[in-house]
């Protein structure tokens, strides 16, 4: 069964411990925590001190971290401080891959490795034994609320298939507008989770639309 994992840049911020609370329960324990610095994607968001504020509020949560920033690797020790779980950075940042990726797992996170909807799939499968997971974007990195991109499931199978093939431990994840509609083919493509952020937090009963998603 696939998990969700709520992202929070479509939460309230000057609530979001409230707002998050609502979308957690005993098995829906994920929560997406987007990083943005301005240079890699044109957007900024949160960073250290709001996800060490978060965990000490809802210390139960995973937190998925999902960096869209140029330097990483500076960074993965003080996201996994801060209370990160996996830690996600993007193939096309400016940080040596495999070092980055095993920093990560040195802290005790899961080293996700993303790439962007331009970027080809093959460009990865060098890298997937050195990942635990797989983050493919859907959308363009930068901004919540944006239609998904079609070519995403063919995308999802194609890791996926390199996966099996080499008998790896991958987990896939999906993001960027991930609804009722969209979700069901990233699930039927192979993703395990499933990001969501407008259509989760901007729902009328946000946990509701969590379990839809999860059932598919
Ligand atoms: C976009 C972020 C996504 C974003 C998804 O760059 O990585 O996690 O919050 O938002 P929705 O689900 O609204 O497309
Ligand atoms: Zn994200």
């Amino acid at each position: 069964m696939v998990k969700v994992a709520p992202s929070i840049l479509a939460a309230d911020f000057a609530r979001l411990a409230a707002d998050c609370r609502r979308v957690l329960a005993p098995g829906h324990n994920w929560l997406h925590f987007d990083v943005m610095d301005g240079v890699f994607v044109p957007n900024i968001s949160v960073g250290l001190p709001v996800l060490a504020c978060l965990k000490k509020a809802l210390p139960q949560a995973v937190y998925d971290v999902h960096l869209m920033i140029v330097e990483p690797g500076a960074y993965v020790q003080d996201f996994a401080r801060a209370g990160a779980d996996t830690i996600t950075f993007h193939l096309e940042a400016n940080s040596p891959v495999q070092k980055t990726l095993a920093a990560i797992r040195a802290l005790g996170c899961k080293a996700g490795l993303s790439l962007r909807p331009g970027t080809a799939a093959e460009e990865i499968f060098p890298l997937l034994d050195e990942a635990d997971m797989v983050l493919v974007m859907s959308v363009e990195p930068g901004f919540g609320g944006q239609s998904f991109m079609p070519e995403a499931p063919a995308r999802i199978a194609a890791i996926k298939a390199e996966g099996l093939r080499r008998h790896l431990p991958l987990l896939i994840e999906v993001d960027g507008g991930i609804n009722a509609q969209t979700g069901p083919l990233c699930a039927q493509a192979g993703a395990h989770i499933l990001v969501a952020g407008n259509s989760v937090f901007r729902a009328d009963d946000p946990y509701a639309a969590v379990c839809k998603l999860k059932e598919g």
